[in-house]
C-alpha cells in the first residue's frame, strides 16, 4: 500500500467541502458521527470500497454500512417494510443502523454488501456528517475509522492513530457524544431481529416499530447475521479481564461507580451508564497505554446490565474474548 499524506481538516464549512471532494475523488475520509468516527469512501465507487476494506485491513465478507443525509435519500436503495418506515420516521437522523433487502436498482458497489442480498443504511444525526453527506450528494460506505478488529475511534486523534498514511483526511469534530456504535437492527417483512445493542434499546425499537424485536442468533452453528459481530473484536492489546471487583497484582483497574478505590482510570465515577458509553473506548485505550508499561492486562469493574449497560457489556465482553 503507497504511503498516503494524511491531512487534518477542520470542522467548517472549507474542511466539510474539501473531505466532500476528496470523497467524491474516490478517495477516503473519516469523519465524525454521534456515534464513532466512521472512513467514509463513495459507496457507488467500486474502488473506492476496495480501498476501504484494504485500508483497514477487513476480511472481504464483512459488509458496510451506507450513510445518508436522510430517509428520502435512503429510499431508493432498499424496501422498506412499513416496520422499517415506522423505525426510520422514529429514529433517523440518529444511531439507528437498518439492515433491509436492498433494492435491485440501487447504484451500490456489490461489495458494501459482501455477497449478502441485504443493505445496511444508517442516517447519523451529528451535523458535521450530516453536512458532509450534503455536501457529497452520494451514499458514503462508513465502517468505524478504526482498522479492523482494534478499539472504535471517538476523537480524531484516533482515527489518525490508526489510519494515518493509508487514507486521505480526517475531519477534527472533537469528541463523539454517544460513543458506542449504532443499534443494528435486521428487518424483513415478517420480524425484526437486533444485531448489535447501541444507543436505542430493543424495548423502544419495538415501541416505535409496533412489532417485538428479537436477539439475533446465538447459536455459534448459525449463519452468521452481522459478521463484524464475530466474537474477538474492540480489541486492545492488553488482556482484559471483566466484572473485576479486586484486580489481581500489576492489572490496570478501570472502575465504574463509586467504591472503586485504587482503580487508575473510571467510566464514570458516579455510576453514570451514558457517562461511560461516552468514555468507554477512549478509557480502554489509556488502560492499554498504562498495561503496556507493566503487566500487560486491564481488568474492568462490573457495568449494569440495563439501558445502555447492555451495549458497553457487549462491547466489553467482546474485548475480553480469547484472540483468535
Ligand atoms: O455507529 C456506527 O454504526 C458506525 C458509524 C461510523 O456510523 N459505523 C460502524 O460500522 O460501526 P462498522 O463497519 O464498524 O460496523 C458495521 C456492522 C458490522 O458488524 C457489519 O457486519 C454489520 O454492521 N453489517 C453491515 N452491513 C450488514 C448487512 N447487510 N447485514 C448484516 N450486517 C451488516
Ligand atoms: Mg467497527
Amino acid at each position: 500500500m503507497t504511503q498516503l499524506r494524511t491531512d487534518l481538516l477542520p470542522a467548517d464549512p472549507a474542511g466539510i467541502a474539501t473531505a466532500a471532494r476528496l470523497l467524491r475523488g474516490g478517495q477516503l475520509v473519516a469523519f465524525p458521527t454521534e456515534t464513532v468516527y466512521g472512513l467514509g469512501a463513495d459507496a457507488g465507487n467500486a474502488d473506492a470500497v476496495a480501498a476501504l476494506y484494504a485500508a483497514k485491513g477487513r476480511p472481504a465478507e464483512n459488509p458496510l454500512i451506507v450513510h445518508l443525509p436522510d430517509a428520502a435519500a435512503a429510499q431508493p436503495l432498499a424496501r422498506f417494510p412499513p416496520h422499517a418506515l415506522r423505525l426510520a420516521a422514529a429514529f433517523w437522523p440518529g444511531p439507528l443502523t437498518l439492515v433491509l433487502p436492498r433494492a435491485d436498482s440501487a447504484a451500490l458497489a456489490p461489495a458494501v454488501s459482501a455477497g449478502r442480498p441485504t443493505v445496511a443504511l444508517r442516517v447519523p444525526a451529528h451535523p458535521l456528517a450530516q453536512a458532509l453527506l450534503r455536501a457529497v450528494r452520494r451514499p458514503v460506505a462508513a465502517p468505524s475509522a478504526n482498522r479492523s478488529g482494534k478499539l472504535s475511534p471517538t476523537l480524531a486523534a484516533d482515527a489518525m492513530a490508526g489510519l494515518s498514511g493509508r487514507i486521505a483526511a480526517v475531519i477534527d469534530g472533537g469528541a463523539c457524544a454517544i460513543g458506542l456504535e449504532s443499534t443494528i437492527v435486521a428487518v424483513d417483512a415478517a420480524q425484526l431481529r437486533l444485531l448489535r445493542p447501541g444507543a436505542i434499546g430493543a424495548d423502544l425499537l419495538a415501541e416505535a416499530a409496533g412489532a417485538p424485536v428479537t436477539a439475533a442468533a446465538q447459536d455459534p452453528n448459525a449463519p452468521v447475521e452481522a459478521p463484524g459481530q464475530l466474537a474477538t473484536h474492540y480489541a486492545p492489546e492488553a488482556v482484559l479481564r471483566l466484572d473485576v471487583t479486586a484486580p489481581d497484582p500489576g492489572e490496570v483497574w478501570v472502575g465504574f461507580g463509586p467504591g472503586c478505590d485504587g482503580a487508575a482510570l473510571s467510566l464514570s465515577d458516579t455510576g453514570d451508564l451514558a457517562e461511560a458509553a461516552a468514555r468507554l473506548f477512549a478509557t480502554l485505550r489509556a488502560a492499554d497505554r498504562l498495561a503496556a508499561e507493566g503487566g500487560g492486562r486491564i481488568g474492568v469493574a462490573p457495568v449494569p446490565d440495563h439501558h445502555l449497560g447492555l451495549a458497553i457489556n457487549d462491547r466489553l465482553r467482546r474485548a475480553a474474548a480469547p484472540r483468535e
